[in-house]
């Protein structure tokens, strides 16, 4: 339809989004086969790629997805194996008329696996500069931490020396906060984000999306985030909706991911026009595009299907976006 080519063409940004959520069921068989990696073999999902996916239909929660997450990034090897993964991204973004994109990455997930950071780090560099030229599509890094994993083993991986290098050097932009969300409060990491916010690096952190409101209020209190993932348990807590919306503070929603994590049961569960209405700033990504069944324009549209937003609407929806971004004001005034 003629709006489809309108989201199309709208200059878009995508702040919430993991490169290894990327990965399809497809590549994942072909790199596992090239890799001599051993899927599991006592579950009837790993048989083919079109069994996988059909599995990908049936998550029932973070964690059930997370298990498939980390058993699928173990094919992950090379630097070239991470350069493909993320320029098979850039491409469907490219296609779908993306403009500028924050991309998170699991490096504990791939340490821990004997995978050095700087394996992962030059495969995605070399893989974001490609983006670059071949699509003219910006982009920015974010470090992520596993929640999950013992605060320690997340402090060692903020102090390696690679890892402050690639802080020092602009590689990276800023930190995040990612995997299960519930039993794992935002303050255990405070000395890791006052330590972020001391070298001057950007700061966000899932929070809201299977825990509390007050995971929320934590992040930005404790942990002093610039930004909130996912964000969408925010309705909860009216006074503090209010001040998100005072203080212009962005969060990073993922329609499909919600659904397809039984965060909600209808798209049209996702607070979109609660947060339109009290000025909320948010913007719409694809989290786990491989996993979740869309990229970022898939994302556009299911909203667009649910709440039937204005043009004035998609136009400040993006607007936010482009404002909201960790890229330079040059590059903002390129795509406002
Ligand atoms: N939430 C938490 N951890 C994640 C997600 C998510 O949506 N995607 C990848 N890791
Ligand atoms: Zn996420």
């Amino acid at each position: 339809s003629t709006f489809h080519s309108f989201l199309q063409e709208l200059p878009k940004c995508e702040h919430h989004m993991h490169l290894e959520g990327s990965l399809s069921p497809e590549v994942l068989f072909t790199l596992a086969k090239r890799n001599n990696i051993t899927l599991p073999q006592d579950d009837d999902a790993f048989q083919s790629p079109e069994t996988l996916l059909a599995r990908y239909s049936r998550f029932t929660s973070l964690d059930d997805f997370l298990h498939y997450y980390y058993i699928g990034m173990s094919v992950l090897i090379s630097e070239s194996d991470f350069e493909d993964l993320a320029m098979d991204y850039f491409r469907h973004a490219a296609a779908d008329g993306l403009a500028h994109a924050e991309v998170f990455f699991d490096p504990q997930a791939h340490i821990e696996r004997g995978i050095t950071y700087n394996t992962v780090l030059a495969g995605f560099s070399a893989a974001r500069a490609r983006a670059e030229k071949e699509f003219g599509i910006t982009s920015e890094l974010i470090c992520c931490f596993l929640r999950h994993l013992p605060v320690p083993n997340c402090m060692s991986m903020f102090k390696d020396a690679d890892v402050q290098a690639s802080f020092k050097n602009g590689s990276v932009t800023g930190i995040g906060l990612d995997s299960s969300e519930k039993p794992f409060p935002p303050a255990l990491f405070e000395e890791i984000y006052a330590g972020a916010k001391e070298l001057g690096l950007r700061r966000t952190a899932h929070a809201g999306e299977e825990g509390p409101a007050t995971f929320i209020s934590d992040a930005l209190d404790v942990l002093k985030v610039e930004r909130i993932d996912h964000g969408i348990r925010l309705v909860e807590d009216e006074a503090l909706l209010q001040k998100i919306a005072k203080d212009g503070t962005m969060l990073s929603v993922c329609p499909l991911s919600n659904k397809v994590l039984c965060c909600v049961k209808e798209i049209s569960e996702v607070p979109i026009r609660k947060f339109l209405d009290a000025g909320v700033k948010f913007s719409i990504n694809s989290d786990d595009p491989a996993y979740f069944g869309g990229y970022i324009l898939d994302n556009y549209c299911a909203v667009h299907e649910a709440f039937n937003l204005s043009v004035a609407e998609w136009t400040s929806i993006c607007r936010a976006g482009i404002e909201g971004s960790w890229c330079s004001q040059a590059r903002k005034d390129e795509m406002l």
